[in-house]
């Protein structure tokens, strides 16, 4: 049974990092993880059970926005989303039941209750599972007293996605992609450096239809996609320049590679056959007019996930020009300036 073989290999790799022994065991574990938005995208993998990552990846967290989750020992799993709770053969559900298959044992419980809530809105395709799953990983530490590293809770909550390995922290995050089998050296770092002037701006767009969602698409587009050759090498690239130019506070570059690295990830996407394409005619509408906006002298960039929605990058010094000109858009401020 390929499932099982597959779930024993991640609990191999689950048990390597829990051999530590618990300090405080509580009733109730508790905590929050960011959502995230990648300026470089990880985009394919070279081991779709450990979730190893065919480049790295940058990302900038989303501040307040993201995902509260406690977690309980219980005789059967139970998960509630957003008050409501979620049927047993939901793909919600289904996901979080063989991620904490991974954990029962040590955790000393058959099942889990799980109550997660997102602060930012699931319905618009805008909560991924990266602060699901960051949060949860959170949440068993603090359950069970592991006090396990940074480094250890990426590596569990990439186990349960990719981008999870990310929102673990706060402000910019590199992940590296690692280059053994075992998938120890795949792990997210912060990047020490605060950007008080950041701005994200996140343009909801209606989704016409339901999408595909990016574990599937991703793979397909692997598979099909003639483009896909091109993009590992030159995400890497990418990749190193946007650390560059987070250090130079070169905003800029920063937002001509991160804006030029999601368009090139939906266009390799659109290359998958048969096509995929996470845009509706919105999105391709703001998009000239980020442009437009651009050619006007105002830096302001896009970068789009999975999905239409578009988030913007800028500047404090340009905020009253974009509010003016996205009415539904929502300000993040990624850093909070202690002395503002
Ligand atoms: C487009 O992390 O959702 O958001 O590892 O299969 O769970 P899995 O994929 P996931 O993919 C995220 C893709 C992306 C880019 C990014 O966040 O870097």
């Amino acid at each position: 049974n390929l499932s099982l073989k597959m779930n024993d290999i991640q609990y191999q790799f689950v048990k390597k990092i829990l051999n530590s022994s618990s300090h405080g065991a509580k009733e109730i574990g508790r905590a929050f993880a960011p959502s995230n938005i990648a300026l470089c995208k990880y985009w394919g993998k070279r081991d779709d059970v450990l979730n190893l990552p065919c480049n790295g990846s940058i990302s900038i967290s989303l501040g307040e926005k993201g995902t509260f989750t406690e977690i309980k020992r219980t005789n059967k799993d139970v998960f509630v989303l957003n008050s409501q709770i979620m049927p047993s053969e939901s793909l919600f559900s289904k996901r979080m039941t063989s991620f904490l298959d991974l954990f029962r044992d040590s955790c000393r419980a058959p099942g889990f209750e799980v109550i997660t809530t997102n602060n930012i809105p699931t319905s618009a395709g805008l909560a991924s599972s990266a602060s699901g799953f960051a949060a949860l990983v959170l949440a068993l530490n603090d359950l069970t007293g592991w006090e396990l590293a940074n480094k250890d809770l990426s590596l569990l909550a990439r186990i349960g996605s990719g981008s999870a390995s990310r929102s673990i922290y706060n402000g910019f995050v590199k992940w590296n992609m690692g280059k053994s089998h075992d998938g120890f050296d795949s792990y997210s770092e912060l990047i020490d450096l605060k950007w008080y002037e950041l701005r994200i701006g996140i343009l909801k767009v209606d989704e016409a239809e339901k999408k595909i969602s990016s574990r599937e698409a991703m793979k397909k587009c692997v598979a099909t996609s003639k483009k896909y050759q091109a993009w590992p090498k030159q995400a890497e690239e990418d990749f190193h320049n946007i650390y560059n130019a987070i250090f130079e506070k070169n905003f800029l570059l920063l937002g001509q590679i991160a804006e030029a690295n999601a368009l090139r990830m939906h266009e390799t996407i659109r290359d998958t056959v048969p096509s995929i394409d996470f845009f509706t005619n919105e999105t391709y509408e703001l998009l000239e007019k980020i442009k437009k906006i651009r050619k006007n002298g105002i830096e302001v960039f896009a970068t789009i996930d999975a999905g239409p929605n578009i988030k913007i990058l800028f500047l404090d010094k340009n905020e009253s020009i974009i509010c003016n000109e996205f009415s539904n858009i929502e300000i993040i401020k990624p850093f909070k300036d202690p002395n503002a």
